[in-house]
């Protein structure tokens, strides 16, 4: 087992902008595990899986070969031997994954190869279930928040950024809403794990909170 860094929180917090920074001071790969349920969403879309339907979810999941190599220090997410990096980031995805996500036959298959991962190297990994399920005895635990209004204020200077017309009150709604699933489904739901440190960045920058989580190594 290599040393690990877990960060979880919900979506918008930074974990993946801050988990990158963590990762790169300390010369650790970079797990991000949103992005394999996001590939597993995108499968189960291209397939016209109704998110709904569990029974094929379960049965459907089987056929969806994830797998993770890492180019240029960023990390790549192949589908059945496709690169998906660039299709797996859309709102619709997005709210596929936390559907999806709910289905013990996906989450088994995933965290299988996450924990596969993390014994091969020292990891930063970031997601919803990291401290309280994937790895348990992390070395380092975090739990990074933000208030909702704040998180959809950065997604939405994002998209604003790329050019992408949106709205902030919707934002926060999906926000919420997402929220909601991913802390209320039954199996591993988002919680912080006990001996995990709280973090609250809606005040902070984000060389605020690494730094942070570069002390608690230390
Ligand atoms: O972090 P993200 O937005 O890329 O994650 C997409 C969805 O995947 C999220 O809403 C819930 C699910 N997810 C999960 O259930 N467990 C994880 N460890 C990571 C993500």
């Amino acid at each position: 087992m290599g040393y690990s860094i877990a960060i979880d929180g919900p979506a918008g917090a930074g974990k993946s902008t801050i988990a990158k920074m963590v990762a790169k001071q300390k010369q650790f790969i970079y797990i991000d595990t949103g992005a394999m349920y996001r590939a597993m969403a995108l499968y189960l879309l291209r397939n016209k899986i109704d998110p709904k339907e569990q029974d094929k979810i379960s049965d459907k999941c089987k056929d969806a070969d994830i797998t993770i190599e890492y180019a240029n220090g960023e990390q790549v997410v192949f589908l059945n031997g496709e690169n998906v990096n660039a299709l797996i980031r859309t709102e619709e995805v997005g709210n596929m994954a936390s559907t999806s996500s709910v289905n013990a036959d996906v989450r088994k298959q995933l965290v299988e190869l996450q924990q596969k991962l993390a014994k091969s190297a020292d990891v930063v990994m970031d997601g919803r279930d990291i401290g309280t399920c994937v790895l348990p005895g992390a070395d380092v635990k975090v739990y990074l928040t933000a208030d909702s209004r704040v998180r959809a204020k950065r997604r939405f200077e994002e998209l604003t950024k790329k050019g992408e017309p949106c709205d902030l009150d919707k934002i926060e709604q999906d926000i919420i809403e997402r929220d909601e699933r991913d802390m209320n489904r039954e199996i591993s739901p988002l919680r912080q794990a006990e001996d995990a440190v709280l973090i609250d960045s809606s005040a902070m920058t984000i060389e605020e909170v690494a730094q942070t989580i570069l002390n608690l190594c230390d």
